[in-house]
């Protein structure tokens, strides 16, 4: 196996049951285009490439055509989209079952790519290419991935090495540049985002001219499989690079400096897509130093990139990380929404709001971000974690497609219909063209990528969702078998298990209903009840003898009614409330009874002994895999699963421990408590 290759690991002469049954698909590629003449570009290239490396080179027995058509406006399809067909009209001559043509029809580049990527995809899971009759569109017009790598190769929350982008303060582009923008774009990813969000000195001269020239070889490969390259941005720019006293965005000093700086860098990496920007949150400068509005400062910047079509991509991150414990009013999940709802409509239209899909952190579980659903006339974002901060780090699986199905199909109700949080940010629900999805990737230089094998499904399963936010967590997973590990049946049924098992087991052990936390302060792996409880962070759960969770009810913190209805009533009565954002919303007595029937504390008993018997259950069928994968796979997954049985004991008997001691309450079924 070539684990650089990843789930695109074939050989020439690819043969799936229905391929070897009609005999082999060998390749004759023609190009047609509008224009015919020169329309061959990078993108085309690759595509032709990856369809030779997949179905062999032209022979002269049993040929079966691909042919790949470039027109203006074809039939039905618009940008990225693409029509793979089989042309039963053209019918290729000394072809016995008088097979058609392979046609993959796009009006651009990208939409020929992703419809090669398909037609390999289809013949490696085994599916049948005869009749072949899919018709696509990307279902958002922005698919990222954002990575935190810094400028010294280490990565913030990155758990599979060090950074591929960056080592000793300089830019890297070698083969893993280009095997990492093929594997991105087989699954639909056209932007990423190359350097951590928390810009330091080093990266603040991304900009200038010391790194202009690996920067642009870096877009020239990404452009070559149709993403654009965009870098995080550091807003004290003009003031860290020694040349201005102020960042006041409404300066005039200010605002000349950074279109003569992107003018520069644009003229220097044209193919750049844009920037990123974290501003006043945890440290990082901002407009506020100024009395200065986020979309003071973010205007300013769309404002210099906008003569070169660049995107500025605004994170609503931002809260008060110096609160007081004591102080039960201020709401760190608050503060996105209070922060931005007040500018909904004073962003210029390149200017995009990146928004978590949770008003905390990236915790197991958390109701969607109220700015979904609030913000009515600004270009969305979505942004999700692959990297398992707060999920097992890629040491526990936690495959978290399920997670992010379900916040898709979250319904805001802002209006009577396309009212989820998947129309917004396709652009359907108010018609904007700038939106889409991210996720803060979870790759390294580790040689499989991700660190566990199985974190890569999350890699790959990003990518599918955002160009396909239809499919479900379940088929995103089979794909991601078939193609990484081939076509045996008790491989995908026991893989499918441990994935579709692992998000839910990782919740039942952790911290439960909603309240989220109780990791080691820092680092964020492993149990500490009160490891957040008394510190700035604005992360309590708030327990004592008799109850536990936050009062974010409207007679609380008035969270809830940052929701629109019927959501904020529903989370505002605890009668109503989910069970598993309970604590989230309201502080509960142990005593009282979920809507499962079961009180609190016994949910919390057994919640935590199913999770861990999970985690026995995904080990003891894994262990049956033996021998039907590559040695040094199965190796490494036994090795974590290890691990993370050992680790979800902790948890377990942490958390249970700490509520039998502070509630003085039994368990009812008589386990080992401590
Ligand atoms: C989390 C994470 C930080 C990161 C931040 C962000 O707080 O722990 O490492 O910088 O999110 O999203 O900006």
């Amino acid at each position: 196996m070539n684990y650089e290759r990843a789930w695109l690991d074939y050989e020439a002469g690819l043969s799936g049951p229905d391929v070897e049954k009609d005999g082999a698909v060998q390749l004759e590629i023609e190009i047609k285009t509008e224009a015919d003449g020169g329309i061959q570009d990078a993108v085309m290239e690759n595509a032709v490439r990856e369809l030779r490396g997949a179905f062999g080179p032209k022979e002269q027995d049993g040929i079966r055509k691909i042919r790949l058509v470039k027109r203006q406006a074809p039939a039905g399809l618009s940008a990225e989209g693409y029509h793979l067909y089989e042309d039963k009209t053209v019918s290729n001559a000394g072809n016995e079952q008088q097979d058609g043509v392979f046609v993959i029809e796009a009006s651009d580049s990208n939409g020929i790519l992703y419809g090669a990527f398909e037609l390999i995809r289809q013949a490696r899971m085994g599916n049948t290419l005869r009749g072949l009759d899919i018709l696509k569109h990307p279902g958002m017009p922005l698919r990222m991935m954002n990575h935190w790598d810094n400028m010294d190769g280490s990565i913030e929350r990155g758990y599979s090495g060090n950074s591929f982008f960056f080592a000793e303060e300089k830019v890297l582009v070698n083969d893993r540049t280009s095997a990492y923008a093929r594997l991105m774009a087989s699954i639909g990813i056209n932007a990423v985002v190359i350097n951590n969000v928390n810009v330091d000195k080093a990266a603040t001269l991304l900009i200038t001219q010391k790194h202009f020239e690996p920067l642009k070889k870096m877009s020239e490969i990404f452009a070559g499989y149709g993403i654009k390259l965009y870098l995080s941005l550091n807003y004290a720019a003009p003031l860290e690079l020694g040349e201005l006293e102020s960042a006041d965005p409404l300066d005039e000093k200010v605002r000349g400096w950074w279109k003569k700086q992107m003018e520069i860098v644009f003229g220097e990496i044209p193919g750049l897509g844009g920037f990123l920007i974290k501003a006043d949150s945890e440290g990082r400068p901002g407009p506020f130093t100024y009395g200065r509005t986020h979309a003071d400062g973010a205007n300013m910047l769309a404002e210099a990139v906008r003569p070169y079509g660049g995107l500025i991509i605004w994170r609503c991150f931002v809260y008060n990380c110096q609160q007081d414990w004591r102080d039960r009013k201020t709401d760190r999940a608050r503060s996105g929404y209070d922060n931005f709802i007040g500018l909904d409509g004073a962003f210029l239209d390149n200017v995009i709001l990146q928004i978590k899909n949770g008003p905390m952190d990236f915790q197991v579980r958390e109701p969607v971000h109220p700015l979904f659903g609030g913000l009515t006339q600004t270009n969305q974002i979505l942004e999700v974690q692959i990297a398992q901060e707060y999920t097992g780090q890629q040491r526990h699986v936690c495959y978290l497609l399920p997670m992010f199905c379900e916040i898709l199909n979250f319904m805001t109700y802002v209006k009577e219909d396309e009212d989820t949080v998947k129309e917004i940010v396709s652009g359907r629900t108010f018609g904007q063209k700038n939106c889409g999805m991210a996720a803060v990737a979870n790759t390294g230089n580790d040689e499989n990528w991700t660190g566990h094998d199985l974190a890569a499904a999350n890699l790959y399963g990003f990518g599918r969702l955002s160009f396909e936010p239809e499919l479900s967590a379940q088929e995103i997973a089979k794909e991601w078998i078939r193609l990484t590990y081939g076509l045996d049946e008790q491989v995908e049924e026991t893989i499918l298990f441990l994935l579709m098992s692992s998000w839910p087991a990782y919740e039942k052990y952790t911290s439960p209903l909603g309240i989220g936390w109780m990791v080691n302060p820092n680092y964020h792996y492993g149990p500490s009840v009160d490891g957040y409880e008394y510190s700035r962070w604005g992360t309590y759960h708030r327990a004592d003898h008799l109850g536990i969770g936050v009062d974010r009810s409207h007679a609380g913190t008035g969270y809830t009614q940052l929701y629109r209805e019927p959501n904020a009533s529903l989370y505002d009565d605890p009668e109503k409330c989910p069970d598993e954002l309970l604590l989230f919303f309201h502080h509960m007595p142990y005593t009282w009874k979920l809507r499962s029937g079961k009180t609190i504390i016994q949910h919390i008993y057994d919640t935590h002994f199913e999770g861990v018997e999970m985690v026995d259950e995904m080990e003891r069928r894994f262990a049956a895999l033996d021998g039907r994968l590559p040695d040094a796979v199965y190796a490494r997954i036994m090795g974590r699963l290890a691990h993370q049985k050992e680790h979800a004991r902790e948890w377990c008997d942490q958390i249970n421990t700490y509520f039998y001691r502070k509630t003085g309450i039994s368990d009812e079924k008589n386990r080992k408590l401590y």
